[in-house]
């Protein structure tokens, strides 16, 4: 095996652009894309949208169009990186074969947390991260069946939202006081709640499942307070847990992702890592965070090959997110953080935006049903320019504006 081989262990977003990158900026050698999917690499973000729909095609959308990674020179192997020889560089999969990298690009994402309560294992309990798993929840459903979600966030939200609009009588658990409460804030939480309870779904919240009952499939779900839900369906969307185990145990720094620089570069001057696996930390900009996102999964990707190819790495972009419940878009700019000022734009109708202000200046912005301030938000945040928030919170003034009135009044 020649010794130019540049290895990429996972075929998800980050992945496949790392390998994309690569050969935009021309790398020589190899690219040796190992993942466990059968498939193709596919996009994640329809498989809780649109695929679920009645009528919607079964197929993943492929991340490529067909013949792309031949066309590219970019290799699949079907496998599972089993172990990383740091001091051989190479890699062993599971089936025992070995595969010797100049470089090596962990990309091996997420997995959905599992329910641990007991009768987790009966039939009928789906998670949702995976074609195979999107696949087999839009096979259980359908008009008339009960549908119990566990977990309010994007996942939840999501499916919920297609259960509904299929005729499923649903009902979510959420263990915290208000929907997707890790990601928003308090306006944009009850302005979704409502967007829900309108479709007919039912909101519990403070829920602490206890146990699921059911024999040969699951009947009902029993929370802590003793309340029983019946369900014939169950879904569990309560976050993820990053794939760090292969970086661990060949001694990479690892705390709830695999330790990164902006550059991707972990504590292995020959391997990086990008994606939802990895926790970017950046002392001098006093950044410590593990970013579930495309978006963010892309970046990293690039910036890996970037870096390995002298390329310069993408340091100023903003992280951005987005979901879609029963046609209402949510799209994210920024990190907010809990102790941000929060400031509404706009009356808490079909579109409005919430800002989070962080001394003074634009951390993080949420948009409501409409993009108009998504990218002037995006911008703002970007060059941390100061806003002046009772001029931010009035809709009929320009964002950008805002921000200029203030400079000028100031000057
Ligand atoms: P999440 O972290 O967004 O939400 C999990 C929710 O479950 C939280 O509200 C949490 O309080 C709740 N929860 C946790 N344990 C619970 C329990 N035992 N009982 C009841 N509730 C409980 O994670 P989610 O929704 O599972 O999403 C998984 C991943 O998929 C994330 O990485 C997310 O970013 C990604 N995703 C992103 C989408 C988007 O950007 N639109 C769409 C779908 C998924």
């Amino acid at each position: 095996m020649p010794k130019d081989t540049i290895i990429i262990g996972g075929a998800g977003h980050a992945g496949v652009q790392a390998a994309v990158r690569l050969r935009e900026l021309d790398w020589p050698g190899r690219i040796l894309m190992i993942a466990p999917d059968s498939e193709a690499p596919y996009e994640r973000p329809p498989l809780s949208k649109d695929f679920l729909k009645p009528g919607s095609s079964d197929d993943a959308v492929p991340l490529r169009k067909a013949g792309y990674f031949e066309d590219k020179g970019i290799e699949r192997v079907q496998g599972r990186i089993h172990q990383v020889v740091r001091d051989g560089r190479h890699v062993l999969l599971e089936d025992g074969s070995r595969h010797d990298y100049v470089k090596l690009i962990l990309a091996p994402g997420s997995k959905a947390r599992r329910l641990t309560v007991p009768g987790s294992d009966v039939d009928g309990i789906y998670q949702l991260k995976t074609w195979e798993d999107a696949a087999a929840v839009k096979g259980a459903l359908g008009p008339g069946t009960r549908v119990a979600v566990i977990g309010a966030g994007y996942i939840g939200l999501e499916v919920a939202a297609a259960a509904a609009s299929l005729g499923c009588e649903t009902t979510i658990l959420e263990f915290q006081d208000r929907v997707m409460s890790r990601v928003t804030s308090e306006p944009v939480s009850r302005f979704f709640e409502r967007v829900h309870e309108t479709k007919g779904t039912r909101l519990v919240f403070g829920a602490a499942v206890a146990e699921v009952r059911g024999d040969d499939r699951v009947r009902e779900i029993v929370t802590s307070d003793g309340t029983v839900y019946p369900a014939d369906v169950v879904i569990v969307g309560i976050g993820v847990v990053p794939l760090q185990e292969l970086a661990q145990d060949c001694g990479l720094r690892a705390e709830d992702g695999i330790i990164v620089d902006r550059d991707g570069r972990t504590s292995d001057p020959d391997i990086y890592a990008a994606g939802d696996a990895t926790r970017l930390v950046d002392e001098g900009e006093g950044i410590n965070r593990r970013l579930e996102s495309i978006q963010n999964a892309v970046v990293q990707g690039a910036n890996a090959a970037n870096h390995i190819m002298g390329a310069p790495t993408d340091k100023r972009e903003v992280p951005w997110f987005w979901t879609v419940q029963h046609g209402v878009r949510l799209q994210t700019a920024g990190v907010r953080d809990p102790d941000d000022t929060v400031v509404v734009r706009g009356s808490e109708g079909e579109q409005f935006s919430v800002l989070y202000l962080r001394e003074g200046r634009l951390a993080a912005i949420d948009t409501v049903g409409s993009l108009r301030d998504f990218n002037p938000g995006k911008k703002l945040i970007a060059a941390g320019v100061p806003l002046d928030p009772e001029r931010a919170a009035d809709p009929s003034i320009k964002l950008s504006e805002a921000a200029r009135d203030l400079a000028t009044r100031k000057a």
